[in-house]
């Protein structure tokens, strides 16, 4: 997973323009690996207490293209786009949960969406899930998730205005 240094990084060692770099993150954002339809429902509430409110997604299909873990994602809502992060899995820290369930912390946004229909592109894959020794460590990567996410969006966002 590259970030703005890093593809930095990379053009200088292998002596390939920045600008082609950032093409390729451009192309990356045009592939998904799938996409979710579904309602917004009510989860255990947990996430906004632990500092990353979380909306939690009731597939409208049971077919299942993800394997458990964390991924960027753009949300298609009320007709506008949104980016943010999703965990797809059972949460072992918490261990309260045997189903798997598809929350999404959604960037910049505090609004309720309880009800809403959304449309979810997942874009890429970052880790797997783990089960945490301690709550603080799981807020600390979810923390370094957010920000892996958000380098990564930006790179895209670089090659769609040609920096
Ligand atoms: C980006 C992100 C990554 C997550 N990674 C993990 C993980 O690796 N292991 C885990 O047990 N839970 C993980 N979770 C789930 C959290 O435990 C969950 O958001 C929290 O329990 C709140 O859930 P709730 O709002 O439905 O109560 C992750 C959640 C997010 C948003």
């Amino acid at each position: 997973m590259a970030t703005i240094k890093e593809a930095v990084d990379i053009s200088k060692e292998f002596n390939i323009p920045a600008n082609k770099i950032t093409e390729v993150f451009k192309l990356l954002d045009a592939v998904s690996i799938c996409t979710l339809d579904g309602t917004i429902v009510h989860g255990q509430k947990i996430g906004g207490k632990l500092g990353f409110p979380t909306a939690n997604l009731n597939l409208y299909t049971s077919k299942d293209c993800l394997k458990n873990g964390v991924y960027g994602v753009k949300v298609n809502l009320r007709g506008l786009t949104y980016y943010g992060v999703m965990n797809a899995g059972v949460k072992p820290t918490l261990n309260t949960n045997i189903q798997k369930t598809y929350e999404i912390h959604l960037f910049d946004f505090n609004q309720s969406i309880y009800g809403e229909e959304i449309n979810v592109e997942v874009k890429f894959f970052i880790r797997e899930e783990i089960k945490f020794s301690s709550i603080n460590q799981l807020i600390q990567q979810i923390e370094n998730d957010i920000m892996h996410v958000k380098y990564k969006f930006e790179l895209q966002q670089m090659g769609k205005i040609g920096l």
